[in-house]
């Protein structure tokens, strides 16, 4: 394993991250107080600790890593994209991955922040006067916020399936990774523009909370920080990692300014074998005929790692006499041809 190697793909933790340089100039940040990244696990400890990553896709976590750029993810359904940012935030010790779910509906400001003024109205009404100083209590940042905030080491941000985002996302992130800071504006244009406000780790807030609890809907006890001047500021670059099933091209600016890299099933069946008893381990004894079967139809048409999992563990629970066509079905084609054998 080449030294330069943070992330091996090793499923162990351990503090390689100390060894990561400084930035290249042009990607440095100064955002302070320097906050340390909260405590636990990546937030999907099965699928962090089962993850084979290929060489390539190891390679290109390290690069995005030293060059202080997004990770560009792309592959067919269930190779391994999202759970890769699950895995490198277990070996590394990044704490929690912070999850952002797109949809064609998904703004920048979703991934920011959100401001409840209603809330703040109400709980103004409700505890007689208004206090200038509670403003924090109303904003919550999001996972783009807070990847945002200045950390000392990457937290780990999961920009899940960007590719069914609106047009305009890919470049309104270019332009808020290139410069690794944004404002809330809520908190720019008043006199104090500081504030207390809430992150994206911890619980969600209840939308509705019963009046009687006295708390303000976002006031769950999570993770707070003090925003000065109303602007966050990165100091470690978090490791972006953005996932897409290519059901869109993205703008060469865009793919400039990001590590890129393509994942594949397995290339053998010796290496899916593995990723079943990763996954499995005593289960998947005896399971060699369904990851052939697995190879033999994958010719024919897209199927997903996780399709054969499932396979293999009903094949082992169910009493079927046929172990093949109960496979079959649990493994029906993504695309291609419709299954008719
Ligand atoms: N290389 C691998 N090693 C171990 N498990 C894997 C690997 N690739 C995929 N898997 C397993 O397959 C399942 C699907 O993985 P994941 O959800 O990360 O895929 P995906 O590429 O994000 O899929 P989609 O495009 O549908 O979002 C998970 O259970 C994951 O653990
Ligand atoms: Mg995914």
């Amino acid at each position: 394993m080449p030294d330069w190697l943070l992330y091996t793909g090793s499923r162990h933790p351990h503090d390689g991250i100390d060894r990561l340089p400084p930035p290249p100039p042009w990607r440095a940040f100064d955002g302070e107080p320097v906050l340390r990244t909260p405590e636990g696990g990546s937030g999907n400890e099965h699928q962090a600790t089962t993850y084979r990553p290929s060489d390539d896709a190891v390679q290109q976590v390290n690069a995005a890593l030293y060059l202080r750029r997004p990770l560009l993810v792309t592959g067919p359904p269930g190779t391994g994209k999202s759970t890769l940012a699950y895995a490198v935030a277990h070996e590394l010790g990044l704490g929690p991955v912070l999850h952002w779910p797109i949809t064609s509906r998904t703004t920048l400001r979703d991934g920011l922040y959100q401001y409840d003024p209603l809330t703040r109205l109400y709980a103004a009404g409700r505890e007689g006067a208004p206090s200038e100083e509670d403003i924090g209590r109303y904003i919550r940042l999001g996972p783009l916020g807070t990847a945002l905030l200045p950390y000392g080491r990457p937290r780990v941000l999961l920009i899940d399936e960007i590719d069914k985002s609106d047009i305009d996302l890919p470049n309104d992130l270019l332009t808020i990774f290139e410069k690794g800071e944004y404002e809330i504006a809520e908190l720019t244009r008043r006199a104090d523009p500081s504030a207390e406000v809430m992150t994206a780790d911890g619980p969600s807030p209840s939308p509705h909370p019963p009046p009687s609890r006295g708390r303000a809907p976002l006031d769950w006890p999570g993770a707070r920080v003090t925003v000065t001047a109303g602007t966050v500021r990165c100091n470690a670059f978090p490791l972006v990692v953005m996932t897409s099933n290519g059901e869109r091209e993205f703008p060469p600016a865009f793919l400039r300014r990001c590590v890129t890299v393509e994942l594949r099933q397995p290339a053998g069946e010796a290496e899916l074998a593995a990723i079943v008893r990763e996954h499995l381990g005593p289960l998947a004894d005896q399971s060699d005929d369904l990851v052939r079967r697995f190879f033999e139809r994958s010719s024919a048409g897209t199927l997903a790692t996780d399709q054969l999992l499932n396979a293999v563990y009903l094949c082992r629970h169910a009493d079927a006499e046929d172990r093949r066509s109960l496979a079959d079905r649990i493994m029906p084609y993504l695309s291609g041809p419709i299954d008719d054998d």
